[in-house]
């Protein structure tokens, strides 16, 4: 088992990585806690998959459990169904020192996590993530929220889980698409933070794309680490944090164009960080040969995906909408090198319509 702790003073918790954990969720939460009692949030997707694992092993450690089923799916992050789960929490008289565990993705996490973070002032969380993206992202840094209808994540806290306690072995279970999502993100914390995470993607992409065991709990675990020791320098993203939104302005962008249907997150992170990288190459902050680097580590990892032909014009209106636009001017988080990221403010309407262009010949070679 690998065990990371994320420093955050008297918010400091561990992330637990280990195949087969699911199985021990029980004995790890009553190791932190003398709560009795759990609200399970999960939806149907991942509940028949994994539920009775969970619910098992906290019965032998002697919790008593309810369950709180949400739809699946992105549209149903928002505040109705943050107050079914609330009623649920009311009906079944959760204590303030009981918890409220998430099972699934980022969208479970997101919202069982808002909950969490309002019930009774802010009760005690632990996030079960089982999609890669969870793992290597939404679980690690206390940022949940739901969706207001004008715009993501706009009703939301910072809330500090109890515990992270990932099983690599869910991954199995999910979809191309949805694996492929959360590579996005794991490619990035290479570029922006660590040099030789990015080589050990380049040297294991097969055993990566095949989601081999040891390679994948190696890759959770790194990630978490670049992940949490950021959320550590900067828990309220005041700084540093925002180097996590490399890609993101440009994917948020494309996302948005396409309705959230033609791209996964990651998809879109990549295709992003890619206009990102041509942009800091005219800069100069970076060579041709760095750029080859990251396009190439995206194309054997099979994520990079051609930038849509839309009119740059209108990428760039959709990039304006994006919440890291500061008092209208943009502000970019562009590539330095492997490993390292600056954040650009100063960026110009002509460099980027300029990049997006130059993304959209890139010659599939
Ligand atoms: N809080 C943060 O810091 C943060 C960071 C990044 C993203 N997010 C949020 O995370 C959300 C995206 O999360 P996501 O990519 O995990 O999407 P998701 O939660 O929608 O999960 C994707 C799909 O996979 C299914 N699934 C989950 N685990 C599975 C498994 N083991 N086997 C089979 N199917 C499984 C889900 O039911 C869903 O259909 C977004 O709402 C985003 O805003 C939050
Ligand atoms: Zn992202």
């Amino acid at each position: 088992m690998q065990n990371l702790r994320v420093e955050l003073g008297e918010r400091s918790y561990t992330i637990s990585i280990e195949a087969g954990i699911l199985g021990r969720t029980g004995e790890i939460i009553s190791d932190l806690t003398p709560a009795r009692q759990v609200l399970l949030v999960s939806n149907p997707t991942v509940f028949p998959l994994y539920g009775d694992k969970v619910i098992s092993s906290l019965h032998k450690a002697g919790f008593e459990v309810e369950v709180a089923l949400m739809p699946d799916g992105e549209v149903y992050k928002n505040m109705e169904e943050a107050l079914k789960v609330l009623d649920k929490a009311v009906d079944f008289n959760l204590e303030r020192t009981g918890i409220i565990a998430a099972l699934g993705g980022g969208v479970v996490g997101d919202l069982a996590g808002l909950v969490a973070a309002v019930y009774q002032r802010g009760i005690n969380f632990v996030q079960i993530p089982t999609t890669l993206l969870s793992q290597v992202d939404s679980s690690v840094g206390g940022k949940v929220a739901v969706n207001h209808p004008r715009g993501k994540n706009l009703i939301g806290a910072f809330h500090q889980p109890l515990a992270v306690i990932i099983d690599p072995l869910t991954l199995h279970t999910l979809s191309e698409r949805e694996y492929k999502s959360g590579l996005g993100e794991v490619v990035k914390y290479g570029l922006i933070y660590d040099e030789s995470f990015f080589a050990f993607l380049e040297n294991n992409a097969s055993a990566v794309k095949e989601r081999r065991g040891e390679i994948i709990a190696e890759l959770i675990y790194r990630s978490c680490r670049i992940k949490s020791m950021i959320v550590e320098k900067d828990e309220k993203e005041q700084g540093i944090r925002a180097l996590l939104n490399l890609g993101h302005t440009f994917g948020h962008a494309l996302e948005k164009i396409t309705d959230y249907k033609a791209y996964s997150h990651g998809e879109a992170v990549a295709m992003g960080t890619v206009a990102a990288s041509l942009l800091a190459r005219e800069r100069g902050y970076i060579t041709e040969e760095v750029f080859k680097r990251i396009l190439n580590l995206y194309r054997i990892l099979d994520i990079y995906k051609e930038f849509p032909p839309f009119d740059p014009e209108v990428v760039y209106a959709a990039m304006l909408n994006d919440k890291k636009v500061m008092y209208g001017k943009m502000r970019l988080i562009l590539p330095a090198g492997i490993g390292q990221a600056v954040i650009a403010d100063d960026v110009e309407k002509e460099e980027i319509i300029r990049a997006i262009r130059r993304a959209q010949n890139l010659a599939i070679d």
